[in-house]
């Protein structure tokens, strides 16, 4: 690209909040995300992906499937049912300690995580520049980890500091109460306790019900994983930013599975290989990348990192990586009464193997990758909207667009379009200016436009132009399902 290319392009800044105003319009007019049910006014906290978001979604977990099954000879994936005998969720933990510390306000009949009102009257401390008194509660908080009642003990310090709701202001408050957040139908025709079933809260426990099952009919040996994409449902209190936190979810999660004592090698390599797939794969930079390692552990955990994203609304999780232990196995051997042990051919020991997770959400992941992209600029003069999607998980690979629509011109474009489509997700479009059309392929972070024009009835080339530069250059015609192979790997 010349110099004088590039000076074709001038970037716009944009404060956070506005992005995610401009995203959340962008995803609905240009068919990505559309609210649940809209037409019956939505239902909190529930999306769906539209023609362009659900291709988008589709790549994000093919990219992540293939980095896991393809390019690993000892991980195999499964796809297991999303309701599973109870007592699996009885094992796991989920029943007893799969819970959230909840707090109602009797005036507005709003309901609140009592942990996050404390957290964010904290931050507001801080942002206040009342350093002080935001540690003397943070430390206060930190030592209601130990505390013998600790729903009292987060009401005591919500009313000592007299913590309202954020949204209304109120703070008329109940006592907290532990609220399990998994949800519950009942399956059969009679509903009664006796046939409640659950809607997996993770994708996890699918595979641990399946460790020897998998293991035998793949003839597989520790170390081996299995990696498994599907929805989730958590019954959480959501706070908006759009499709960051929501009840009905899809997680794309990978057991390794280890002999003990081993664990701590397997952890740091999967936390190299996973951070390294959002900067390698998916093309985000690593500056927006972060890490958190837990000090409050999961009931199932003894070691745990997340990898955080720089959303415009702040630093948030995308993927959890947690050394999982013996616990699930183990649970599940004593509830189910069947031996969990991983017998070694060659040695001859016995053991119930580790667990090494590795757990992203492929939704949360859609967002980070679509705020990350987000971007306005000004190209030769006029304003433009432009997601700057790595090509592999841009929903439209190339459009094709004949500068006149009839004839001979319309005709070869129309060919071009017929033989990509055989391998890519192409638009073809053929109205309005090639200005125009232009933009509406740049809004939705198409990575290259093919342009059939005079010159291409004579000589057979057409025009490539690039997205990100606008810069154009001529390839031959038959050259253009390799151009688009190249930059797709
Ligand atoms: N099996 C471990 C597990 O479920 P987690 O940290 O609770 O761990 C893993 O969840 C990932 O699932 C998160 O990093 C996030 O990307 C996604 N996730 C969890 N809850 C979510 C929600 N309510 N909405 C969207 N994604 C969610």
């Amino acid at each position: 690209m010349s110099s004088s290319d590039q000076t074709r392009v001038q970037n716009i800044n944009l404060t956070p909040d506005k992005v995610m105003h401009k995203l959340v319009s962008l995803a609905k007019r240009r068919g990505f995300i559309f609210p649940s049910s809209e037409i019956y006014g939505g239902l909190s906290s529930c999306f769906d992906y539209g023609p362009l978001g659900s291709e988008m979604k589709k790549n994000i977990k093919d990219l992540w499937w293939n980095s896991m099954t393809r390019r690993h000879t000892n991980i195999v994936g499964i796809d297991a049912s999303i309701m599973m005998n109870p007592m699996v969720w009885e094992a796991s933990g989920h029943v007893a300690s799969f819970n959230d510390p909840m707090i109602d306000d009797r005036t507005t009949k709003r309901r609140y995580r009592a942990d996050h009102l404390i957290e964010n009257h904290i931050e507001k401390l801080r942002r206040d520049g009342k350093t002080e008194q935001a540690e003397k509660v943070q430390s206060v908080y930190e030592a209601l980890a130990t505390a013998p009642d600790m729903n009292r003990a987060l009401y005591d310090l919500i009313v000592s500091q007299n913590i309202k709701a954020p949204d209304t202001g109120s703070g008329d408050w109940t006592e907290v109460r532990q609220f399990n957040l998994m949800f519950q139908c009942a399956m059969g025709a009679v509903a009664d306790t006796s046939n409640i079933v659950y809607l997996r809260p993770e994708t996890a426990q699918g595979i641990f019900v399946n460790f020897h099952n998998v293991r035998e009919s793949s003839r597989m040996k520790v170390p081996f994983g299995i990696a498994q994409i599907g929805k989730a449902f958590r019954n959480e209190i959501v706070k908006g930013n759009f499709i960051f936190r929501m009840v009905e979810f899809e997680q794309m999660e990978m057991q390794y599975f280890v002999k003990p004592g081993t664990q701590i090698e397997a952890f740091e390599s999967w936390r190299a290989e996973r951070f390294n797939w959002y900067i390698e794969e998916l093309g985000i930079s690593p500056e927006k990348l972060h890490w958190y390692k837990h000090d409050k552990l999961a009931h199932y955990a003894d070691l745990a990192y997340d990898i955080k994203f720089a959303f415009p609304f702040g630093i948030e999780e995308i993927e959890g990586i947690h050394s999982r232990t013996d616990f699930d196995l183990s649970q599940h051997q004593q509830y189910s009464g069947k031996n969990m042990e991983y017998i070694d051919q060659t040695t001859g020991e016995r053991y119930i193997p580790y667990v090494v997770e590795t757990s992203s959400g492929s939704d949360r992941l859609f967002l980070a990758l679509l705020s990350d992209a987000y971007n306005e600029d000004v190209v030769d003069g006029e304003p433009r909207v432009m997601l700057k999607l790595s090509p592999k998980v841009a929903p439209v690979k190339a459009a094709v667009l004949p500068l006149i629509k009839k004839g001979e011109m319309g005709e070869k474009a129309e060919k071009l379009r017929d033989e990509l489509s055989m391998s890519f997700l192409v638009q073809y479009d053929d109205a309005a200016s090639i200005g125009k059309r232009y933009r509406r392929q740049d809004e939705i972070g198409t990575p290259f436009c093919f342009t059939v024009d005079h010159q291409s009835l004579e000589d057979n080339t057409i025009t490539v132009r690039y997205r990100d530069s606008a810069y154009q250059e001529r390839i031959d015609m038959s050259k253009a399902v390799e151009f688009l192979a190249v930059k797709l790997v």
